[in-house]
């Protein structure tokens, strides 16, 4: 007889998900390579065809769900904006959407577009402002049809009141979607706040060492579900079944990964703000971070991108990278290396975002010699 107790999120990342418990099972499961399947006559729900389903996805589906407290296993998708793209889908066609003014750019640029095509209207609002999210909830009689959700934002790190946000959006009939990238599951858990749809770009920390482009749809509502299992056979932004199994290999160090680097960002963080040659420093661990208290209250972590506007603007940003020997200048961000960029170098970027403005993403190194490798990059900057 098995005894049930509550497992640490770190020990269901770790062993939730194998392959049946019996004599000679492989304690990994296997990829299947193939398209299609023996069937005959009528679907009977077993397997037929790998667009529309595959059991090479099924390991990391469950394992994002049982993270992110759903009942249902999670949809995999090609990307994170595969993902994204597939949620927002949700909102009902020339219903206004709210979107946070420094969400990631792409998902930002997929709601505009989204909007020009069918009618709706984007609401852009600074998610850390509450009652402004509210306000274009519920304006002007068009009450919105999803309020969609980063927190922290991406890249300038605001965060929201999730909770409050829910409330306000089911008072009007809004679906919520939170873009849980930054967090993790291990560091917020939406649904449990009555969000309605989380999205990863598994890409980044989930996989964790930017090696695959992956993304993750999780809902505990069967009709949403349904309703983004079946856009998603339509659409065919599927994963392929190497990369679905390498995001559930990256998983299983989720929790050791996520320690580390959220222990490493607070420390440089607190070192950065007191350097010379830093202008700014955002990071929600910071007393100087504008929703601190919030952040401290809500969430299990501070998250591991912080950002920094170096001495010397825009021209010191760019020459960083040029300077530092562990640090690489990458897009991308939530792998085990640490890397950074200047954000506006993208046309697309909000204009609202510092032109000189690094996002870094910090990694499981040694927190010393990154600390001694930038310390000495922006030295060089001014040398
Ligand atoms: C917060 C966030 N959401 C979504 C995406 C898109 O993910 P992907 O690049 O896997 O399509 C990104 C990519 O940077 C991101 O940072």
């Amino acid at each position: 007889m098995s005894t049930e107790f509550h497992l640490s999120p770190d020990t269901v990342a770790a062993t939730a998900a194998r392959p049946e418990r019996v004599q000679g099972a492989p304690v990994n499961p296997p990829v299947t390579l193939s398209s299609t399947y023996v069937s005959m006559g009528a679907p009977d729900g077993s397997m037929l065809y790998a667009r529309w389903d595959t059991e090479s996805w099924h390991p990391a589906e469950r394992l994002i769900a049982r993270l992110e407290g759903s009942p249902l296993p999670a949809l995999l998708h090609a990307s994170g904006m595969a993902a994204v793209a597939n949620a927002l889908h949700l909102a009902p066609a020339g219903s206004p959407v709210v979107v946070p003014r420094h969400a990631y750019h792409a998902s930002l640029l997929l709601a505009r577009d989204r909007a020009r095509r069918e009618g709706g209207e984007v609401r852009e609002v600074d998610i850390a402002d509450t009652e402004a999210v509210v306000e274009a909830l519920t304006s002007e009689g068009a009450e919105a049809g999803m309020v969609w959700i980063e927190s922290p934002t991406n890249p300038m790190l605001e965060i929201a009141d999730v909770p409050a946000i829910v409330e306000a959006a089911h008072a009007v009939g809004a679906l919520v979607g939170v873009d849980n990238t930054f967090a993790t599951p291990l560091g917020q858990r939406p649904l449990e706040w009555g969000a309605d749809i989380v999205v990863h770009s598994a890409t980044k920390y989930l996989s964790g060492h930017s090696d695959v482009v992956l993304g993750a749809v999780v809902t505990s509502r069967e009709d949403l579900r349904e309703a983004l299992r079946e856009e998603r056979t339509e659409s065919g932004g599927v994963a392929g079944p190497f990369e679905a199994w390498l995001l559930l290999r990256g998983m299983r160090t989720l929790a050791l990964r996520m320690e580390r680097i959220w222990a490493n960002a607070a420390e440089l963080a607190a070192r950065l703000a007191a350097h010379p040659l830093v202008a700014e420093v955002c990071h929600p661990s910071l007393p100087s971070h504008a929703q601190h208290e919030r952040a401290a209250r809500l969430m299990d972590c501070f998250g591991g991108v912080v950002t920094v506007r170096p001495v010397g603007g825009v021209a010191a940003a760019e020459d960083l990278g040029r300077h530092t020997r562990i640090w690489l200048p990458a897009t991308s961000l939530g792998g085990v290396e640490s890397s950074f960029e200047r954000r506006r170098r993208f046309p697309s970027e909000a204009p609202t975002v510092p032109e000189d403005l690094l996002r870094v993403s910090v990694g499981i190194e040694d927190v010393e010699d990154l600390w001694r490798d930038l310390d000495a990059a922006l030295r060089a900057v001014h040398a």
